[in-house]
């Protein structure tokens, strides 16, 4: 069975949409575990209710180590992808050499626009108005050692209205974002997704 790990440090909105595919049997995986850098994250009620394993590691506790210990639960328990959904800390070291191009991330704009250091949740929505653009997104990537530059596997935009606040865009984007992740998911699981240098190549069939 095809295993991964969901990372949350929040609401795992996105985590609930992975669940909800993997129980209507879009997905075929098994969500292994979910960890959080945040012990009062709501994404871990989420994986609770659904009887999945969820730990907590606090940063406070791991600091520097964080990407180690989630290494070491990923090789444990077998995890063949992991899955940062609404994750804020820095994945970084053997964590990424040892899972180069099986490490995804979601982001809630379409990169490489408002993206890199500090933007996160809203502040990427407040951007993308204040700027004025027309159209946003969400945007599905593989981890590298950069923040939010891996190659793009998936993007899907939305429009941006000149009286939108940041909340509407928001709610707008995680609309696109709740249906691109489980499609990522989905095409890794099923062996489309081939990367070559920045290029992903997907196969169609
Ligand atoms: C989402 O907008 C996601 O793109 C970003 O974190 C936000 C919260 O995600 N990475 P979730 O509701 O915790 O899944």
């Amino acid at each position: 069975m095809y295993k991964i790990a969901v990372l949350i440090s929040g609401g795992g909105t996105n985590l609930q949409s992975i669940i909800d595919k993997v129980k209507a049997g879009y997905l075929d995986c098994k969500i292994e575990i979910v960890i959080s850098d945040n012990e009062k994250a709501y994404g871990i009620e989420r994986a609770k209710e659904n009887d999945i394993y969820a730990v907590a590691l606090s940063k406070k506790q791991y600091g520097d180590k964080l990407s180690d210990e989630i290494l070491k639960i990923s090789q444990e328990r077998n995890v063949d992808l992991i899955v940062t959904a609404g994750f804020l800390s820095i994945i970084k070291g053997d964590l990424l050499k040892k899972f180069k191009n099986r490490i995804i991330n979601i982001h809630p704009s379409l990169i490489p626009s408002f993206c890199g250091k500090g933007m996160y949740g809203l502040n990427v929505h407040e951007a993308a108005i204040e700027y004025g653009v027309k159209i946003s997104g969400c945007t599905v990537h593989f981890v590298d050692e950069g923040t939010d530059t891996g190659p793009i596997i998936i993007q899907k935009s939305v429009p941006v209205f000149a009286e939108d606040t940041a909340e509407e865009l928001q709610k707008r984007v995680l609309e696109k974002e709740h249906e691109a992740l489980p499609e990522a998911i989905k095409l890794i699981e099923t062996g489309k997704v081939k990367v070559h240098e920045r290029k992903v190549i997907i196969e169609n069939n």
